[in-house]
């Protein structure tokens, strides 16, 4: 929700793009829309923001390509795929795009209790934000002592000293939190191998799995997905779904979303269900989380 309402915020309309087989926007229908937006007189797209879903981060090559052919601005959101990589590219080092955001809420890779942070290459985008996270103020040397000049209409994101503290020390476990995640990714794709459940993507090494989607088609079971969510929880397993489409919330149907042309999601989210993994899970639960799964397949 966050990524689509800032875009809200900043006056601008989303226009929402199906998923690929990954679970990441796909950047072929981007590129669709980018040409249909060029044919016309007035050109309506600014820009592309694209979620690295999961952690899994987004394809560079395409994300250099659509910048370098069609002059368009490129924001990623991070927010999962902190300490992802691909190749020698890691997330966030705006690579391929102009800015890179990250959420340092608690259940992220790692947290300041609150908060995120903006990465960006560009000295001038540097200086913008600066100035909007503390209302618009901007100060510089050529000024008097005590000037200050109010430019923009700003506002008060600064996050405290207390919680970058937090943060520091949090950042130099990142490496080791995300080793962790992916050794539990891995476990999880050896354990469904050859049965009916399909990890979203498998054999992944750069992904920070700050999420693990399996895939599971319950036309195929005696019971339903609430069911089986449900039986899960009863156990104490704590399945989520990441997430309900941001184009069907009340909200977005109120202002006209919802009827977008997007199989891949659809099915996504008729199947797709995501799974405990955080780096203190241990091998044992690990095990009866999926036992839990088997036993609840083999029944239905
Ligand atoms: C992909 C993504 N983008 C943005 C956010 C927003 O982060 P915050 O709640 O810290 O603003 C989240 C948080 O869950 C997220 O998962």
């Amino acid at each position: 929700m966050a990524t689509s309402n800032s875009i809200l915020y900043a006056g601008a309309v989303p226009k929402f793009i199906d998923i690929g087989k990954d679970g990441n926007i796909d950047l072929d229908l981007c590129e669709d829309e980018i040409k249909k937006d060029k044919s016309r007189c007035l050109r309506l797209i600014k820009a592309i923001y694209a979620v690295a879903f999961s952690g899994n981060i987004l394809n560079q090559k395409k994300l250099q390509y659509l910048r370098e052919t069609y002059d368009i601005l490129i924001l990623e959101d991070c927010c999962h795929a902190i300490g992802a990589t691909e190749k020698a590219i890691k997330a966030g080092s705006c690579a391929n795009s102009d800015v890179s955001i990250f959420s340092f809420h608690p259940i992220k890779n790692i947290t300041t209790g609150e908060g995120g942070a903006i990465t960006t290459n560009s000295e001038e985008i540097y200086r913008k934000i600066l100035a909007l996270r503390s209302h618009g103020v901007y100060r510089d040397k050529t000024m008097k002592p005590w000037e200050y000049e109010m430019r923009d209409l700003g506002f008060n994101y600064r996050i405290s000293d207390i919680q970058c503290a937090l943060g520091l020390s949090q950042l130099k476990k990142l490496d080791r939190f995300v080793e962790r995640r992916r050794e539990i990714a891995h476990h999880y794709d050896e354990l469904f191998k050859n049965s009916i459940l399909t990890p979203l993507y498998s054999d992944n090494t750069g992904s920070s799995y700050h999420i693990y989607v399996v895939k599971l088609d319950f036309t195929k079971l005696k019971i339903n997905k609430a069911q089986f969510f449900s039986k899960l929880r009863e156990k104490g397993v704590g399945v989520q779904l990441h997430y309900i489409p941001i184009n069907k919330q009340p909200y977005y149907r109120s202002i006209g979303y919802g009827s977008e042309n997007t199989p891949v999601m659809d099915k996504y989210y008729e199947e797709c269900f995501s799974l405990p993994i955080f780096p203190t899970l241990s091998d044992k639960e690990q095990r009866y989380v999926v036992n839990s799964i088997f036993e609840l397949v083999s029944d239905a």
